[in-house]
């Protein structure tokens, strides 16, 4: 199951990181773990902070550290890749440039915030003939690979159903989604559907192989976070002037400061501000009336919605749901495959799924069994994809075997435009709407 091994006789690829945020900290371990296989020559980043910890962490020349993509592309090219970390919105607009001036590109997801931006994209990659290459982690992960295997295997037999779901529990919905970077498609340029299930809707694409959508429709709203839900008596602010704090799940002291493991970390880090080192510091930051983070979850006029639904027909004639949920108790992504043969079914999270196959002559008349990849998946993040797809990238571009889960640009396509439909239908009362 797809492991990759890329050879180490071959000089490192020699990468320049774009955009140097959380995301491409984690990719650019890669460098600091195998500097056989990754070297990092550059950084592009619009703030200083985080090229001066590119420049520090990789031991970078002064001169290979830029402000911005223009000052990028106005030297010749020095390396032999890009990874481009930017967030949603800038992904096209970084993108193009940096293509036409021969780099090829490990590119985060979703690649594009709307149908338009994704075909200027397409269309910069054909004409360039540049390698891009999408972060959809999740197909890297044993889980998804052993799946995507079993249903190639005809096991199941012939599609006739797809069920797909993803929650996002409370406290990553509300740093994320409700107080954070991702609250408003004004500042992140796109919804939850697009930037959290994008990976969802991706995964869906990948299994159905060549089925393509022939008509989508979707609806979905902003369910909990909003002014009329807050609690009776709630303040605008948790630390400051709102006397039902102890009792709110969503109480930015309690998340932020008593139980930092419930993604705090992802507050200091968005508002770019040195991570307070005590309590004291903590509450001064979050009572900042401008810090997002100590606002009240009901008040923060957040304009992308927390939940939405997904109705799928395929071009042979079979049905795909798939359900988004912000604010659940524990985040869980959930599948249930049904074949003319049998069925697959599980959990992700639990790292194992159950195969139950149509067979009339046992006891039951059917037999399952269970398939686990715990032991392959275990206490890594995205199961392991987030260094995979670096590993793949790696061997995309020397030439060497490369995964099942490897997503070129044009691999990616339905997904997204799986999302972009889905859109347009929740905006126009759920309509129908053909591919
Ligand atoms: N694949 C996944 O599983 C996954 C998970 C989370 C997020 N993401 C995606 O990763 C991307 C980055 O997210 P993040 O959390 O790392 O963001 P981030 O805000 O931590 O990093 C973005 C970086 O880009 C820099 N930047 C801003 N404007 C720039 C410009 N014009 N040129 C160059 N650099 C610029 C910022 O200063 C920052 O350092 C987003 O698109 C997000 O949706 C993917």
């Amino acid at each position: 199951m797809g492991k990759i091994t890329v050879s180490e006789r071959k000089p490192p690829l020699r990468v320049v990181v774009v955009g140097m945020g959380v995301r491409s900290m984690i990719y650019t371990r890669v460098a600091l773990t195998n500097p056989e296989l990754l070297e990092i020559v550059g950084v592009v980043d619009v703030d200083e902070k985080r090229r001066e910890y590119a420049r520090v962490t990789f031991g970078l020349d002064k001169d290979k550290c830029f402000a911005s993509v223009d000052e990028f592309v106005s030297v010749p090219p020095f390396a032999d890749a890009v990874i481009n970390g930017t967030m949603d919105r800038l992904h096209v607009s970084t993108s193009v440039p940096i293509l036409r001036h021969g780099y090829d590109m490990l590119l985060e997801k979703p690649f594009a915030i709307n149908e338009e931006e994704a075909q200027e994209l397409l269309d910069c990659a054909r004409e360039t003939g540049r390698t891009v290459m999408v972060c959809h982690v999740l197909r890297y992960a044993p889980y998804y690979q052993k799946l995507k295997e079993v249903m190639e295997s005809g096991e199941i037999g012939k599609v006739i159903n797809i069920r797909m779901s993803a929650q996002v529990n409370y406290f990553h919905e509300s740093v994320s989604f409700v107080r954070g970077k991702y609250a408003s498609a004004e500042i992140c340029g796109s919804g939850m559907l697009l930037t959290k299930c994008s990976h969802d809707l991706d995964l869906m694409a990948w299994l159905m192989g060549d089925n393509q959508p022939r008509r989508i429709s979707s609806v979905g709203s902003m369910f909990q976070f909003v002014p009329e839900n807050a609690p009776e008596g709630a303040g605008t602010r948790c630390l400051t002037n709102c006397p039902v704090e102890r009792d709110c799940p969503y109480s930015a002291r309690r998340l932020y400061i008593e139980q930092p493991q419930r993604w705090a970390d992802n507050v200091w880090h968005d508002c770019n501000m040195r991570r307070p080192e005590t309590d004291e510091e903590k509450e001064i930051a979050l009572s900042n009336p401008q810090n997002p983070y100590g606002g009240c979850v009901y008040h923060c006029q957040t304009d992308i919605v927390d939940h939405q639904s997904l109705l799928i027909e395929y071009q042979d004639g079979a049905t795909g749901t798939f359900s988004m949920t912000g604010g659940a108790s524990i985040s869980t992504r959930l599948i249930h495959i049904t074949g003319t043969k049998g069925e697959i079914y599980g959990t992700f999270e639990t790292g194992r799924f159950t195969i139950s196959s149509i067979v009339p002559s046992a006891p039951e008349g059917r037999v399952k069994h269970v398939v686990d990849v715990t032991e392959a998946q275990e206490g890594r993040h995205h199961g392991g994809g987030d260094r995979e797809v670096v590993l793949d990238f790696i061997a995309e571009l020397r030439g060497e075997p490369t995964s099942p889960g490897k997503t070129l640009l044009e691999d990616s396509v339905t997904g997204h435009r799986i999302v972009f439909l889905a859109e347009k239908s929740r905006l126009a009362n759920g309509a129908m709407l053909d591919w």
